[in-house]
């Protein structure tokens, strides 16, 4: 089949059917690996929003179970249907925000595409907002008439847990700021589309804690259905990022939430360091055994800053990685080296009456220096955009 959507040349082009009114409703499903939702998911749009002007916009991720391929062929079928295929990204996140960016219909809503958000809660978001009372409407699983369906006893609590967390950040009353599935009007989601920061599974959160004036919310009840087709993609990794969403909200203005991260992986590279220079140095030379401990910590903290600290960035392949570990080993050499030279110059320098003879204020700016030589120097060599 067509993967790209286009015609083959000399095919029949489909008309796309006219509207008859101006667009008023945008729906921004991302998509990963949900081949046996999404035409479900149509069919159910279309049945529960009969007399509204909307169209649906799928932003996939390079699926690889061929969502693509029914995703072109349900907008060949029906102009309702729009999708955007990206390629070399992935996120929930940041693939909501294109969505929307591509459509200028004045309200957008966001759901997921494996029919676990309940459609009907759409038109009585869209009620909610032409009043003009609110900016955004959340779909709520804790409010009264709403509910989840089946859920381990584990991920109730974490999503209790996640929701107090985040009830902090979201500067409004919310039963359920984790919720997935809500509604905007356009100039409220572009009020703070520019502070997004794009990561992650908390795209609502995100926005209601990035825009300029706080947003009007409402709550709409729903009922989380159980996924139908396909597997859920919130792993542990996800909610790390979350994790990293939060702070980066709470302390991003001061220091990058990616320097923080970066600076306590390399304190963890100095307890691995250490643990290998004890266990070897009695084999081996001293020498040898702290060149060993040297390596073992530059390696460990290269597998580490890939899985977290550069997880949107991530190398993958045995040909990337060796790279990208070759590339680390040689920042970090230029780092000890500038981080010696520094600190000794320092240490030297006479006419510097702070530093000159001070070992620990030497010591420390050369570990500064450093740092933050590693820490640039390998997002522009190891982990380049
Ligand atoms: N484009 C794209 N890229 N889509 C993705 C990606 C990605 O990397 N990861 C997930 N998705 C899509 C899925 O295909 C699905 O349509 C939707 O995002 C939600 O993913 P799920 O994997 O089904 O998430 P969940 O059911 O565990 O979590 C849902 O419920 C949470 C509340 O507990 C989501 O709605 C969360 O946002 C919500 O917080
Ligand atoms: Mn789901």
């Amino acid at each position: 089949t067509d993967r790209t959507g286009l015609l083959a040349p000399g095919a029949a082009p489909t008309a796309r059917p006219a509207l008859g009114r101006p667009l008023e409703l945008s729906i921004i499903v991302p998509t990963f690996n949900e081949r046996d939702s999404v035409a479900e998911l149509s069919a159910r749009l279309d049945a529960a929003l009969s007399g509204i002007a909307w169209e649906v916009v799928f932003v996939d991720d390079d699926s690889p179970d061929g969502t693509l391929d029914v995703l072109a062929a349900l907008a060949r079928s029906d102009g309702r249907v729009r999708y955007i295929h990206r390629i070399g990204r992935r996120g929930l996140s940041s693939a909501v925000i294109e969505g929307v960016l591509s459509t200028n219909a004045p309200y957008v809503a966001v759901m997921d595409a494996d029919l676990q958000h309940d459609e009907h809660a759409l038109p009585a978001m869209l009620a909610q907002l032409r009043t003009g009372l609110a900016d955004i409407a959340v779909g709520s699983r804790y409010v009264a008439g709403g509910g989840i369906e089946t859920w381990d006893r584990g991920r109730v609590k974490a999503s209790r847990l996640a929701t107090r967390a985040a009830g902090l950040l979201a500067r409004a009353q919310l039963s359920d700021p984790m919720s997935g599935f809500f509604m905007v009007t356009r100039p409220a989601f572009m009020s703070g589309v520019r502070q997004l920061s794009g990561q992650g599974f908390k795209i609502l959160l995100d926005l209601l804690a990035s825009t300029q004036a706080p947003l009007r919310v409402v709550e709409v009840p729903y009922t989380f259905r159980c996924r139908a087709h396909g597997e859920s993609k919130l792993d542990s990794l996800v909610v790390w990022e979350y994790g990293v969403m939060l702070l980066d909200k709470a302390v991003g203005h001061l220091l990058p939430v990616r320097f923080l991260m970066f600076i306590v992986v390399g304190g963890l590279g100095v307890f691995v360091h250490m643990a290998v220079l004890a266990a070897l140095h009695a084999q081996l030379s001293f020498l040898a055994a702290q060149g060993l401990a040297a390596v073992v910590a530059m390696t460990f903290n290269f597998f580490v800053n890939n899985t977290l600290t550069y997880r949107d960035r991530r190398l993958k392949g045995v040909w990337a990685l060796t790279r990208g570990l070759f590339a680390f080993y040689a920042v970090c050499a230029v780092g000890a080296v500038a981080n010696v030279g520094i600190a000794n110059f320092l240490f030297q320098a006479e006419n510097h009456a702070l530093t000159a003879g001070n070992w620990f204020v030497s010591g420390a700016a050369g570990i500064l220096v450093g740092a933050v030589w590693n820490y640039a120097a390998s997002s522009v060599f190891t982990w380049r955009k």
